[in-house]
Parts: C-alpha cells; structure tokens; sequence
C-alpha cells in the first residue's frame, strides 16, 4: 500500500509539465513526455487531458507537430479543412472524454519531432497544453517471428507463421515473403504470412527465410529459420571397414560376405535419419551379437571364427520407424595342401605304391589325382590302380594305390585340390627302376616335390638322385 501510494504522489513527475500549464495555456495534459517507435512498427501514447471549464458543443481535439510553421497531424475535429492534411500514421483518441491518446502506427524517420495538442469547445478560442511529447522514429531493426505450428515431420503437413512483432494494422499491411529451398510449386499460402509445409527428408538443416516488407521502399526486415525437419531411418546400408577404416565397401541387404578365418572384420551400419537412430548388430536368430555389439554402428570381429558363419542384422531403430539390413557371413579358410606323398608297399608282391594327399580349406576342397595324362576321380578301384577319397570336414584326403603294373614307365604324379575360391597341384615323378638294378624288393622310388600351385619336379630313383 505504501508502496502504491509512493507511485501514486510520484506519477505527477513522470508526466512532467501536465502541472505548468499557465494561465494562456489552461489545458493540462498528461502525457509521457518522450517515445520512441522503430520506423514501420506502432506506439500508443496514453494521453488525458482536463479541459477548462465552460464552453458548449462538442469538444474538439488536435495533435501539432511544432516547427515553423506547426503542423496539424491528427484532430477530430471534422469540419472546414482542418483534416486535410492529417498525417496518416498519428491517430487520435477520443477528445470528448477528455481523451488525447494518440495511436501511431507505421511512422517514418521524418515524423520525428516535437508534439502538442489543443483543444476547443464551442465557438471558445483554442486552448493549447504546454505539454511537449518527443517522438523518435529510429531505423526498423525488429526482426520477424517465425511461428512452427508443431515439430516439423517429414511427409507431415506443418503451418509456419511469420508476424512482426510491434506492427499493427496500419493502412497499408507490410508485404511477408518466404524464401527457401524447401518451398516449391506444391506449397500451400492460407495468406502470405501463413505458410503451410509438407517437409521432406532432404528439407532437413535447410534455410527458410521470412522477409517482411513495409509499404515505404528499402524497409524490410526478415528471419531465418533452419529446419529441423524429422525422418525415420533411409538409405540403411552395411559395409565393410578395411584397414584403417578408409575404405568402404556397400553390401547389398541379404548380400554373403566371405571373410578368412582368422581375419579381424569391421562392418559398418549406418542410417540417414533425423534424429540419429539407434543402430545395433544382432548375430543369428536375434540374439544381439555377443562380438562387441556397439551403438556406433560398427561391430568388430577381431578375429574370425567358424562359429561366426550366419546371418549378422543391423537394426536402425527410430520413433518414427526401424529398418533392418542382413548379410551372411560365410568364414572360409585358404587351401592347403599336403602331398602327395608316396611309399612303397611292404606287403604288396606286385611292388606297389601307396600315395596321399590331403587339403583342408573352407569351403571344402575337391581332390583329384592326375597320373601321366589321365584323370582319376572319385574313388575307383580296378585291378591296377585304386583311388579313395575320405572327405571330413575342411579336409578332403585321398589315397591312391598304385601296382607295379601302372608304373611301367616314367609317369608324372599330381594331386590337384580345388574350391569355388581357388586351386593348387602338387606332382612328383615316378620313375621306373632301371632294368638289371637289383631290386630291393621295390620296383620304383620316388620323390617329392611340395609346390603350391606350381609342379616341380625331384626324382629320387633307387641309391641316387636324379634332376629333371
Ligand atoms: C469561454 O471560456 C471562458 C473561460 O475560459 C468562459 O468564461 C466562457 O463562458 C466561455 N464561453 C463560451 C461561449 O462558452
Ligand atoms: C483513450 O483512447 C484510446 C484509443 O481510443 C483507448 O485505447 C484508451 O483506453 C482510452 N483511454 C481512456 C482513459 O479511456
Ligand atoms: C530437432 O528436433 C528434435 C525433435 O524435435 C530435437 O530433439 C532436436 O534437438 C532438434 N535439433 C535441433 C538442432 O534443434
Ligand atoms: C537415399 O535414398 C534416396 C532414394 O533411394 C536417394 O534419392 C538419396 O540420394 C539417398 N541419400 C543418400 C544420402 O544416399
Ligand atoms: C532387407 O531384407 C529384409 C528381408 O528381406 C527386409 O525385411 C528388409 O526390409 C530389407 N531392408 C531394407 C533396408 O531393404
Ligand atoms: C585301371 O585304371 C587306370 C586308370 O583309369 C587305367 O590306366 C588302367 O588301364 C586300368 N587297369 C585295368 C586293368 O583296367
Ligand atoms: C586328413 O589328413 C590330415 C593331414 O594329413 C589329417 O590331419 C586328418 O586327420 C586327415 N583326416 C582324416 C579324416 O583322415
């Protein structure tokens, strides 16, 4: 309360001159005695005024801009030429209740200046306030609003406002324009300061500017928005990371990749979706895949294993919907191969050779033996030359028995193993022994030669060496 009543002895100061008015100026006006109001934007000036006493008819009221000679900008007073010549932008309250507030709306810079109001009643002369009310009209600087009707979704249609803050209806309504690279033909005005926008994904971090144009040329002001447009996952792809995560290779969905045992593997998973989906890896039937699973979107393998063969999935998961991409993982292994090798027959009267040769590799090896020119395959036996192959897991191993009677002259002996990934061979050269060497029970020897892919040949003939 004493606060109030503090305020209440104060405000006769604030409206400082209302109280000097003198005996030639019996009008006593209240009003702020300064304002200031940006160029195209509006003010309202509270004003009362207690008129002197006596007097008949209707009251009249007028606001003067003083200068040389004054200038009439505002009155009610409706008759003779008086109005003429009103400026447009100040507009007066209502006189016969004693009021003078004075409106202005959209004023120039050249409206600056001082201003007083008069009034008169009846055929009395006029009587003017000392009151003197400063008007500053400074450049437009006030930026528009730009009003988002909901979160801007993709696909979704949302209603953009742009409104000056500070302007009101003046008598020609500021001119509201909208730039940007998300608007095109399809979209919708209600009017030009309503805008409604159907945003797509690639609108997302896109400018949108509202400018806003006063009827007086070069007055124009404007925002600029960046959208934040949401989206669910797009475009979710896998790849591969090799080496130091500078190369990257796309994988088609439900694409097999092959990876070596013992191999370390990234696979990258990524997603465009605003905001950021939750990615993840799952090993199997959904199970999240126990290597490393990482919201990254990159799940490493450090080291490749059989058990790793599958399906790997990456799920995008987002509020506005998931996606998933799959790729299966198939773990191979190099080839290698062992042998052949040959040994003599113990038992054998006819003085036979037992070979072997083995290859292990992932996808598993086919094996064949290629004596001389001819090609045995499968397992086969006849009299004279008896193949089997023992396939068992990575490995594929053969043996081959050869009697006496196949070898009756120098023959190549190969082994050849093969998948779907590549292929290597490895011969060594039997000789026949020489006729009239005294037999130690074996008709032939051998040597070998161990290549990879490649025939070399070493020949071991009974008691000495001999280099083709
Ligand atoms: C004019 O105003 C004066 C006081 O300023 C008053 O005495 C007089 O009666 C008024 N005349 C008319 C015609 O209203
Ligand atoms: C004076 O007139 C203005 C504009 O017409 C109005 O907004 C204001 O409320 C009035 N003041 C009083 C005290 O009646
Ligand atoms: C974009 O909008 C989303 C959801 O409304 C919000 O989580 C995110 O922080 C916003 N991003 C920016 C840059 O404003
Ligand atoms: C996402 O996919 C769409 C349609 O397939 C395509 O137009 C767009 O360029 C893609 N974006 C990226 C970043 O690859
Ligand atoms: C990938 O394939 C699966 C199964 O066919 C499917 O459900 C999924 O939608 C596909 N993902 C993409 C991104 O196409
Ligand atoms: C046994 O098979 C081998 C290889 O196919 C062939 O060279 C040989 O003549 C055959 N021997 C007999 C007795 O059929
Ligand atoms: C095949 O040969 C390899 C190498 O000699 C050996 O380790 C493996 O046990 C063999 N497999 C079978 C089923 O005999």
């Amino acid at each position: 309360m004493l606060l109030l009543l503090l305020l209440l002895l104060l405000l006769p100061l604030v409206w400082a001159g209302s109280l000097k008015a003198t005996a030639r100026h019996e009008l006593h006006v209240q009003a702020p005695t300064s304002v200031t109001v940006q160029e195209g934007l509006c003010v309202l000036v509270p004003c009362t005024f207690s008129s002197p006493r006596g007097g008949q008819g209707p009251t009249h009221g007028s606001w003067f801009k003083s200068g040389s000679p004054d200038v009439l900008v505002a009155t009610n007073y409706l008759g003779k030429k008086r109005n003429r010549n009103t400026n447009p932008s100040f507009h007066l309250g209502d006189p016969a209740a004693n009021n003078c507030t004075l409106a202005i709306t959209s004023p120039q810079k050249e409206d600056s200046g001082e201003y007083y109001f008069c009034m008169d009643r009846g055929k009395n002369r006029t009587h003017c306030g000392r009151h003197m009310l400063t008007v500053l009209v400074r450049e437009l600087t006030q930026a528009p609003n730009i009003e988002v009707e909901a979160s801007l979704q993709a696909g979704r249609p949302s209603l953009l406002t742009c409104s000056l803050p500070g302007a009101c209806a003046g008598l020609v309504p500021p001119t509201i324009s909208w730039t940007g690279a998300a608007l095109r033909p399809g979209s919708a005005w209600h009017d030009s300061a309503e805008l409604q926008l159907t945003p797509r994904p690639r609108d997302h971090g896109t400018h949108l500017t509202c400018r806003v144009s006063l009827c007086r040329p070069g007055v124009s002001t404007e925002r600029t928005l960046t959208l934040n447009v949401t989206y669910a996952p797009q475009n979710l792809t896998v790849g591969l990371l090799r080496g130091d995560y500078a190369e990257l290779r796309g994988l088609a969905n439900g694409s097999s990749l092959p990876v070596l045992e013992g191999e370390s593997l990234r696979l990258l998973c990524a997603a465009d979706s605003n905001p950021p989906a939750r990615l993840s890896w799952a090993w199997g039937s959904g199970a999240p895949a126990t290597p490393r699973p990482s919201n990254t979107g990159v799940l490493v393998l450090p080291h490749v294993e059989f058990r790793h063969e599958g399906e790997f999935t990456c799920h995008a998961q987002h509020p506005l919907g998931s996606q998933r991409v799959s790729l299966h993982l198939s773990v191979q292994s190099p080839l290698q191969l062992l042998g052949p090798s040959c040994s003599p027959e113990d038992e054998d009267a006819d003085g036979g050779l037992l070979c072997s040769c083995s290859a292990r590799a992932r996808p598993a090896p086919a094996l064949r033996w290629r004596l001389g020119e001819q090609l045995l395959e499968g397992s086969r036996s006849n009299g004279s030359v008896e193949v089997t192959l023992d396939p068992w897991g990575l490995w594929a191993n053969s043996s081959l028995r050869l009697g006496g009677r196949a070898l009756s002259s120098a023959l190549t002996l190969s082994c050849e193993a093969r998948n779907a990934r590549e292929a290597r061979s490895a011969a060594l050269l039997l000789l026949p022994r020489r006729a009239g060497k005294p037999a130690l029970g074996k008709e032939f020897v051998l040597g070998a030669v161990l290549g990879a892919g490649a025939v070399g040949l070493l020949a071991l003939f009974s008691g000495f060496i001999c280099f083709l």
